[in-house]
């Protein structure tokens, strides 16, 4: 049988958290060759050792330097790249900008809008941005940075949360009991602290991955936690793929209103008092469950690099699936030896990706241990 050749990918971000994970999707298509750039900031990066990874290579140039976008250039045609993906979102907006030299030696992945990107990516914005088009989310209270604290309505419940406008994984955010707890997180802030203050909504993470073009959904999966993190704020640490219309009509309403392109995660909260799917936030950049993903059926990173180069899409077969968030881990390895369920939607977790591709997390934990940290990989 004659394989067909792979063509290149330039992955930017290689040191991003989730760069692993599109290396071992891409590589799972079996369609690409992964390159890497990654920033030098440390000496290695797990991407580097992923039997997944063609070639990596460090930038000199950080990304928001005038040099950065010659030496992506650069790095795509010595390695004869068709596509460029950007990981983090700082990394998307530079090479939205750049787009024109850019696209003169490759495609980037489908990718919003600067001002949507913006505008997604922002807490306050999007919050704001949902109220305008009748969106559902929980009650906000958005506070820009120079202006007066804003004054929290009488009626507003509590428990609250406080996040950071544009926090990730977690960091930053506080919860408040009660009003006077609340209002003594808000004097600690600096003046020039940008942040929401949302009420807290009992119930169950509920995520939906998307690519999309234009405002049209490509492709998307649902995930519900079924188990949570025992950290607050992370997440959940098994999630089951589902399908649930009703939400999936709303994203549909959303992904068209942003005029969306691209990747992205989708943050919701289900009300255990009303069962209401309320939105929290867009994350315009891959995400921790995006091999669970691949499980569910779809496999985002290639559909994403398909979509730059015009390809047809393989259509999506979506599957029921428990998906264990644990790597490289006493946790991962103990869900791992449970993969076997008598009951339930057939489980996969991280782990079993960590087996196929044991190279990083391997050799990471083996140079952590050297170093004297403990950290899992
Ligand atoms: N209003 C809320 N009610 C209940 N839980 C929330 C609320 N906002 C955030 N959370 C919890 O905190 C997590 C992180 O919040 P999120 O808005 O996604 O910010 P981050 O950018 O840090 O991920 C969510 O996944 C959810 O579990
Ligand atoms: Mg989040």
């Amino acid at each position: 049988m004659t394989q067909k050749p792979r063509r290149a990918v330039l992955v930017l971000d290689g040191d991003s958290p989730n760069a692993l994970n599109v290396a071992r999707a891409l590589g799972l298509a079996g369609a690409w060759r992964v390159h890497v750039l990654r920033p030098g900031a440390v000496w290695r990066a797990r991407i580097d050792w992923s039997r997944h990874v063609a070639s990596h290579r460090i930038a000199r140039s950080g990304v928001a330097t005038p040099g950065y976008i010659e030496e992506v250039v650069r790095a795509a045609e010595r390695v004869g790249a068709e596509v460029i993906f950007p990981l983090s979102e700082g990394t998307a907006l530079r090479c939205l900008e750049a787009r024109e030299r850019l696209e003169h030696v490759a495609r980037l992945i489908p990718l919003a809008a600067p001002d949507r990107f913006r505008c997604a990516i922002d807490k306050g914005s999007f919050s704001e941005f949902l109220s305008a088009h009748g969106l559902p989310q929980p009650r906000t209270v958005v506070h820009r940075s120079g202006a007066a604290l804003p004054p929290i309505p009488p009626d507003f419940a509590f428990p609250a949360i406080m996040k950071p406008a544009r926090g990730e994984y977690g960091r930053g955010i506080t919860r408040s009991e009660t009003r006077a707890e609340l209002d003594r997180a808000l004097r600690g802030l600096g003046a020039d602290a940008s942040f929401v203050v949302q009420e807290f909504v009992e119930g169950t993470d509920f995520d939906c991955s998307i690519v999309a073009r234009d405002g049209r959904l490509l492709a998307w999966t649902m995930q519900e936690e079924t188990m949570p993190d025992g950290r607050a704020f992370a997440p959940a640490a098994v999630t089951r793929f589902v399908e649930d219309g009703p939400t999936l009509a709303m994203i549909e309403r959303l992904v068209a209103a942003l005029e969306w392109s691209g990747l992205a995660h989708i943050d919701m909260r289900r009300s255990r008092r009303t069962g209401e799917v309320l939105l929290l936030e867009v994350n315009a950049r891959p995400w921790g469950s995006l091999l669970g993903s691949v499980e569910a059926g779809v496999n985002f990173p290639d559909l994403a690099c398909r979509a730059a180069l015009g390809l047809a899409l393989p259509e999506v077969r979506r599957r029921a699936v428990d998906f264990h968030k644990h790597g490289w881990s006493v946790q991962g390895l103990r869900a791992w030896l449970r993969r076997n369920p008598g009951d339930g939607p057939p489980r996969a977790s991280q782990f079993a990706h960590c087996l196929g591709d044991p190279v990083p997390e391997v050799l990471t934990w083996a140079f952590d241990r050297l170093r004297g940290k403990r950290r899992p990989a």
